[in-house]
């Protein structure tokens, strides 16, 4: 029987435990520049040290009119392979493996970004923005940015990457019929708003090394649980290596209801829906914050991996202090948002991870 502390092989890279470090942002520690500084190399070598199975380094801009905001980091020019290698190899000191998210934002680029982010369709953002539809020279040139993106992260040393597909991006809004409004080959049928991340995946896997692992983080209920399934089977087919279900764009009267018996979030559920329909490792996310709480669904077989996103900002020593049965710092649910989303130093337990 696995359990959260076996080893686990994904494409000849030995993963040493089921615990995964999702992406997360360090906000405002780098600049529009989006170069890696000290402080994230610092953020990434603790978690390396307290030796997270998998880490996956934060959503990394592929354009610099893509980005989520002014401080991502990006991945947009080559000079920033240099400081992404420090990253790399500061996770891998202990053999943790790592892989670079790497993202697009789409029609949720704020305002310091674009002034007309860019989209699968023309519409209104409530901020009184419209989106630009992207022609189809447009599309093949992210795809081409995407496929950059992927070679300059095994460059800077990662054993993987993972495309963002979740959080309602650009990726997510081209599968979502609510964002996605188009009449041509990328719009309208299932097939069709398949396509852009089939022929992304296309390009990645003719270009790629074999063993470089190809991760997907899938907005798992887009724009259904069921359709969301159908999609992570497509992704399968596809070859990605590795599906991370979190959320997607769909109506609220939409969102998957576990039963009532259910001890986590629809997000976990979805994932553990997810699990059961391929033959990919998952990785489940979302409320898990102690040992007790990943243990069963490892052991249980409800999923491959189990992410621990701000229990691992509180605790970088959480995987080793689980195995011998201590407690773990408690993230203390900063409101009205963890100060993660505004500068990490400043959140209470800083010190303390
Ligand atoms: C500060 C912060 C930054 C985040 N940045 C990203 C990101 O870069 N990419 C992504 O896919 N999700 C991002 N997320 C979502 C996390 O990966 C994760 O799904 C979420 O925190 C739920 O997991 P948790 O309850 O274990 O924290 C972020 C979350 C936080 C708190």
């Amino acid at each position: 029987m696995p359990s959260l502390y076996s080893s686990y092989s994904l494409k000849g890279h030995s993963i040493s435990n089921r615990l995964v470090m999702p992406p997360m942002v360090c906000f405002n520690w780098s600049d529009e520049k989006g170069f890696v500084t000290d402080e994230h190399v610092k953020h990434y070598e603790k978690r390396g040290l307290g030796q997270v199975g998998l880490v996956v380094v934060e959503a990394t801009a592929i354009s610099k009119f893509g980005r989520l905001a002014d401080s991502q980091l990006g991945i947009w020019k080559h000079e920033q392979v240099e400081g992404l290698s420090k990253i790399s190899r500061a996770i891998g000191t202990q053999g943790s493996k790592s892989l670079l998210q790497i993202h697009h934002a789409g029609d949720k680029a704020p305002k310091t970004v674009a002034s007309e982010p860019l989209a699968p369709s023309t519409y209104e953002l409530k901020d009184g923005r419209s989106t630009k539809a992207l022609t189809l020279g447009e599309i093949k040139g992210i795809q081409k940015e995407f496929l950059i993106a992927a070679l300059r992260a095994e460059e800077a040393g990662f054993d993987g990457i993972e495309i963002h597909g979740a959080h309602g991006y650009l990726i997510n809004q081209f599968l979502s019929p609510l964002t996605n409004l188009r009449e041509d080959l990328y719009g309208g049928s299932f097939e069709n708003r398949m396509r852009f991340v089939r022929e992304l995946l296309t390009l990645l896997k003719d270009n790629l090394p074999e063993d470089f692992i190809i991760g997907y983080r899938h907005g798992g209920n887009t724009p259904t649980l069921s359709e969301g399934i159908e999609i992570s089977r497509e992704l399968e087919k596809m070859g990605v290596d590795l599906l991370h279900i979190s959320a997607g764009i769909a109506k609220d009267d939409d969102l998957p209801k576990p039963p009532e018996s259910f001890p986590y979030s629809w997000i976990v559920y979805t994932g553990v829906e997810t699990k059961k329909s391929v033959n990919i490792p998952v990785v489940v996310v979302n409320g898990i914050r102690t040992p007790e709480e990943a243990e069963p669904l490892v052991e249980e077989g409800l999923a491959d991996f189990v992410a621990v996103g701000r229990g691992l900002l509180v605790d970088s020593q959480w995987i080793l202090k689980a195995e011998q049965g201590q407690p773990v710092n408690p993230c203390l649910r900063c409101t009205p948002r963890c100060f993660y989303l505004i500068d990490g130093t400043k959140c209470p337990q800083y010190s303390k991870a």
